[in-house]
């Protein structure tokens, strides 16, 4: 029996059957030798082209349909994949792994698929990237590595990536990175490297992405934020710091910043902000949007916080956790609210 999507493209396809999308249990067909790899896989197809879903197949699914344009092989425990893999579906658009054992890629694997779109690999085990991965991977839009274990990164991992907007690095062991990471990376605006290991950033590693709005740095064991990482990104609008160390942040962090809506710093070490540092954020300058919180920090109310007690009575109305931003020092004021110490904001 010759496999029926191997017979060419989905107009071949008997003309009765709806358009739109058809759904097929490839589950019941014969086993053949050549679909056993796709027994657990649903094709549907439509005028774009095949989507494969597969769900526990302990062997990477093959042969697949030649027009494959999205393929998930996910909750599969899957833990390599062949170098070859991906040849004999030039038109993927969406490749999604998450949930399965990787460790490693083949260097080659995307090699055969530059259209390629989406690339999620959520919740596997990868330790690290081969160079040259992504080098054919022009195309790709979204790359997500959540919840792996990433530790050493190269600068020549993401080497190739020239259209990538979304880059989730999050929930990974990282400690430091590379100050050329995402040199090449100019079209990216979402960047999430929340809850790795990280302890400091280097002063030019936003300096490749002209355009990033959203950064989630939080849960990582920053404790410092210094002039130069923001100053190259007007355009942020999104930034998470919270959970950190931060003890410092200096006075220039904030200057580049054109059109913040949201900052979290809560939960952090911070005791104080140098005079200066709030006032291109909001009110007098503009309005955030969205609002900020510094609470659980273990703030001195002392003559140095008159400056952000001033800010934050501007900008109250945008202000999250009030109840819990309170003074921990000196001891005649320990568990002040900051928006209360008038007898501050006046100095
Ligand atoms: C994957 O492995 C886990 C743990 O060994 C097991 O519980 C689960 O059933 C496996 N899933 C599949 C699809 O084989
Ligand atoms: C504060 O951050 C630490 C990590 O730095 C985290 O473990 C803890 O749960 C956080 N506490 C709250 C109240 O969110
Ligand atoms: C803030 O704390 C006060 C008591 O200190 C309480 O009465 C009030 O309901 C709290 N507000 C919120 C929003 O939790």
């Amino acid at each position: 029996m010759a496999s029926w999507w191997q017979q060419g493209s989905p107009q071949s396809l008997n003309p009765c059957l709806p358009r739109t999308l058809l759904l097929l249990a490839l589950l019941g067909i014969s086993a053949e030798s050549s679909v056993s790899g796709l027994k657990e896989c649903l094709i549907a197809q439509s005028a774009r082209g095949s989507t494969v879903s597969c769900h526990g197949p302990t062997e990477f699914p093959r042969p697949l349909p030649a027009d494959t344009v999205h393929l998930s092989v996910e909750f599969s425990n899957l833990t390599q994949l062949p170098a070859t893999a991906l040849q004999g579906c030039p038109r993927l658009r969406e490749l999604h792994l998450s949930s399965n054992r990787l460790q490693a890629l083949p260097p080659g694997l995307l090699a055969p698929v530059p259209g390629l779109r989406v690339l999620d690999l959520t919740r596997n085990a990868l330790h690290g990237l081969a160079p040259g991965l992504f080098r054919a991977s022009g195309a790709l839009r979204t790359l997500v590595l959540r919840e792996n274990q990433l530790r050493a990164a190269s600068e020549r991992w993401l080497w190739g990536l020239r259209a990538l907007g979304h880059l989730d690095l999050a929930g990974n062991r990282l400690r430091s990175l590379p100050a050329r990471l995402l040199a090449g990376l100019h079209a990216l605006h979402t960047l999430d490297l929340g809850d790795n290991l990280l302890e400091t950033l280097p002063a030019g590693l936003l300096r490749g992405p002209r355009r990033l709005q959203r950064l989630h740095l939080e849960g990582n064991r920053l404790q410092r934020l210094g002039d130069g990482l923001l100053a190259p990104q007007p355009f942020l609008s999104v930034l998470f710091l919270n959970d950190n160390q931060l003890t410092t942040v200096e006075a220039g962090a904030f200057r580049g910043l054109r059109q913040l809506d949201m900052l979290d710093l809560s939960n952090n070490s911070l005791t104080s902000t140098p005079p200066g540092l709030w006032a291109s954020l909001g009110r007098p300058a503009r309005d955030m949007q969205e609002g900020f919180d510094v609470s659980h920090n273990p703030w001195v109310c002392d003559r140095v916080l008159a400056d952000l007690c001033r800010w934050l009575d501007a900008n109250r109305h945008k202000m999250f956790s009030q109840n819990d931003t309170r003074c921990a020092e000196p001891e005649a004021m320990r568990g002040r609210r900051l928006l209360d110490l008038a007898e501050l904001r006046s100095l």
